[in-house]
């Protein structure tokens, strides 16, 4: 009786997982260390508040402009010249989205009931909404354990899709894909005219002096680059982002989505993402104390699970909050993937320790768990690595 794509949508695992801990916790009255989560800990930096307050007194209270207000349009544009090295982007190249979800969700809805690829592990979000959501029949493509690309596997997978939905840094293995793999797949998606939806959520959160390198650097125009404020300016709650495209064409469409959708998204909203922008000394100021904080805090964890005997690490994750280990090493020989899936994730949760299992991020790598350390503090990922320890080791 219903639209079967919304009785297929489910909550991601990962808010499912929150919530059976928040039961836990209750229950027993333990607390948990908790790596789940892809949520900042900071609170938005002050300048954009007061930016959000300044247009609500100024009654910026209407109906927004429909694809987003010419004043984030234009800092958008400066970003994405500074510090993207995108150039030659209009404002009818950009729409502004109820944070990066939307403006992933939208490209989806574009291609309703196509193909597309993705490297797997993939975030949960496309697997358990966008792809129900817009009908996609979606085709995962492992990394390597070392998260590097079968090129072959991926030219024989794409030459029948539309789109390859690629995400630079990566959720869940904090892999960024470099300059030279980028430009391999941007080759391979030209040669067989595939579009490139581009999800550039942690384009800001990168380490080791590395860069972000996104596909719209290179000429070509059939990639649709995702951004949001999000995680940039600890404002997951603010529902900000905006998505970008050569193709005006598809611009066009996009915009028309979005307004039928949304109807826009609000202009005080706007006026505070161009105040986070355009205030280069306090965004450097908040970006950088982020960042500090960040780095300390993946070297405290990705040292403390690579000193536990059995726990794979085979590289260092230079992007995003997240790292993602191989435990097959405490998993029983001879169980089936669906007895062996939850073994170590369970024993972790009776220890206190909560993360995500690895299934949540598709058919592959089902005996890793991504941690996040995005709102862990030092002391909390050291007293979750002693947890951890006593857990696998006794
Ligand atoms: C890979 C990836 N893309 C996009 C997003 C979207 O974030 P938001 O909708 O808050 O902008 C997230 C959020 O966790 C993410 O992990």
């Amino acid at each position: 009786m219903f639209n079967n794509a919304m009785e297929n949508i489910r909550l991601s695992p990962i808010v499912s997982i929150s919530e059976e801990v928040n039961k836990k916790a209750a229950e027993t009255g333990r607390n948990f260390i908790l790596f789940q989560r892809g949520e900042i800990g900071f609170p938005t930096p002050q300048y954009i508040i007061d930016a959000m307050v300044d247009a609500l007194k100024q009654g910026m209270t209407k109906y927004p402009v429909s694809g987003g207000h010419i004043r984030l349009k234009k800092a958008v544009i400066q970003k994405l010249a500074d510090y993207n090295k995108i150039n030659g982007i209009e404002p009818e190249n950009i729409i502004v989205t109820h944070g990066g979800q939307e403006g992933l969700q939208l490209v989806f809805q574009l291609f309703a009931g196509k193909k597309a690829v993705g490297f797997a592990p993939v975030w949960s979000c496309v697997l358990e909404n966008f792809v129900p959501y817009a009908k996609t029949d979606f085709c995962q493509i492992p990394l390597a354990d070392d998260f590097s690309i079968d090129y072959d596997l991926l030219e024989k997978e794409i030459k029948d899709a539309a789109f390859l939905y690629l995400n630079t840094p990566h959720n869940p293995t904090g892999k960024i894909f470099v300059r030279e793999e980028i430009e391999k797949i941007v080759e391979i998606c030209r040669k067989y005219n595939v579009f490139i939806l581009s999800d550039e959520a942690y384009e800001r959160i990168i380490f080791d002096g590395n860069e972000h390198f996104s596909p719209m650097q290179l000429d070509y125009e059939n990639i649709i680059s995702v951004f949001t404020f999000s995680k940039t300016y600890a404002m997951t709650g603010w529902r900000l982002g905006y998505l970008v495209c050569r193709n005006k064409h598809l611009t066009n469409l996009i915009k028309l989505g979005d307004y039928t959708q949304t109807a826009g998204v609000p202009t005080y909203t706007q006026f505070a993402g161009a105040e986070a922008l355009t205030n280069t000394a306090k965004e450097n100021e908040s970006v950088t104390s982020f960042m500090d904080e960040f780095r300390e805090r993946r070297t405290a964890l990705y040292e403390g699970l690579k000193a536990i005997d059995g726990i794979k690490l085979p590289v260092k994750p230079e992007g995003a909050f997240y790292i993602f280990p191989d435990f097959s090493e405490f998993v029983p020989k001879g169980l089936s993937e669906e007895e062996g899936r939850l073994i170590v994730f369970n024993k972790l949760i009776d220890a206190g320790v909560a993360t995500v299992y690895g299934s949540c991020f598709g058919k592959y790598f089902q005996n890793n768990l991504r941690f996040s350390y995005s709102t862990t503090n030092l002391a909390q990922i050291s007293e979750g690595l002693e947890r951890l320890k006593k857990a696998l080791h006794g």
